[in-house]
């Protein structure tokens, strides 16, 4: 008998396509990244990510009750911080009346089932748009942890659900854990970016916040003594287990499309909930690309992420989740 093993069966149409469908993609998987403005009724285009927008404080609640609508249960925030308000310390960052801490506060109130998790890092405060501080052109490492884990104490008494850690220190998650705890926070989780990798891909983002590191000065001009070589896999499962050994309750994998493999890697290696984010730069290019004709935008966008749900994502931090989530609601 030939063929002994007939596959197309499986896929004969699409109602025996949906019976054995492993991975099905719903609006509850995602979280949502947005970025906060000063001021009120305010919305900025972001040039680079056509669809996405700077808010104020108020536009940012009405959006937020929007993707709760739809089925969105979780948002990162990162805020766009006044140049009067750097410096090298990333001070602002633990304002309890700060933009983050504000926002915090403003979205919790106005939807208290929406889980918020701000950003933990200082490179929107920092005068050099570098995640740490700064001593004698270096990003010095334990200095740093003391502000990241100040600022996210102030997040907590703000009203977070979780801090999410994206500078790539080590040792933060377990001063965070313990000053989390030793304030009374032990129900407010840490999910940690674990496995950031040092990307071109994050190129649209520091538009958005205007937080690259900066060209003219005596500093170091990217970010490759903390966020991680591209080229490694192995150092990514070490970052992990650190982070969950730490006291992680949900870890990161960044990048998202092209990294696969390290999601997949870190999941097999871990027993927490594998978040993925797929970063500004991936879809700066599938909406370049769609607007061109090129690309089939919604087609591209399930593919994509259906395909980092199988690698192994609980939890997909995209741009596309209120596109997807409309769609996905039809
Ligand atoms: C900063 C931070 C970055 C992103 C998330 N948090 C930029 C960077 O590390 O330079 C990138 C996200 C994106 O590109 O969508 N700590």
């Amino acid at each position: 008998m030939f063929p002994l093993q007939r596959g197309r069966r499986l896929r004969t149409n699409e109602s025996i396509r949906s019976l054995v469908r492993e991975t099905i993609v719903t609006p509850q998987d995602f979280m949502f990244p947005m970025f906060i403005a000063e001021g009120t009724n305010v919305q900025e285009a972001i040039p680079s990510m056509p669809g996405m927008f700077r808010r104020s404080v108020d536009l940012t609640v009405k959006e937020v009750k929007e993707l709760y609508a739809l089925g969105i249960r979780a948002v990162n925030i990162y805020v766009k911080v006044s140049d009067h308000l750097k410096d090298n310390a990333g001070t602002e960052a633990w304002n309890p009346n700060g933009l983050m801490q504000t926002a915090i506060k403003a979205i919790k109130d106005a939807c208290p089932q929406m889980i918020v998790m701000p950003d933990v890092a200082l490179d929107p405060y920092s005068i050099y748009g570098h995640d740490g501080i700064i001593e004698n052109g270096v990003v010095v490492n334990d200095p740093t942890v003391d502000a990241l884990t100040k600022m996210s104490v102030s997040h907590a008494e703000a009203g977070a659900d979780f801090v999410a850690p994206s500078d790539m220190m080590d040792g933060r998650i377990l001063r965070m854990r313990e000053a989390l705890d030793q304030s009374g926070f032990t129900n407010v989780g840490i999910m940690s970016y674990s496995a950031k990798y040092a990307s071109a891909f994050y190129g649209p983002f520091r538009d958005a916040l205007d937080s690259a590191p900066k060209a003219d000065m005596e500093i170091p001009k990217d970010k490759k003594t903390y966020q991680m070589d591209y080229a490694n896999r192995i150092e990514a499962v070490k970052e992990a287990l650190y982070d969950v050994e730490e006291g992680a309750d949900i870890l990161m994998v960044k990048p998202g499309i092209a990294y696969l493999d390290i999601v997949r890697e870190v999941k097999d290696a871990v027993n927490v909930p594998v978040a993925v984010y797929q970063v500004s730069g991936e879809y700066a290019m599938v909406k370049a690309a769609s607007e061109r004709g090129w690309l089939d935008h919604d087609q591209i966008m399930m593919e994509q992420l259906t395909c980092i749900k199988r690698a192994g994502a609980s939890i997909i931090s995209t741009y596309f989740a209120k596109d997807a989530a409309l769609l996905l609601n039809k």
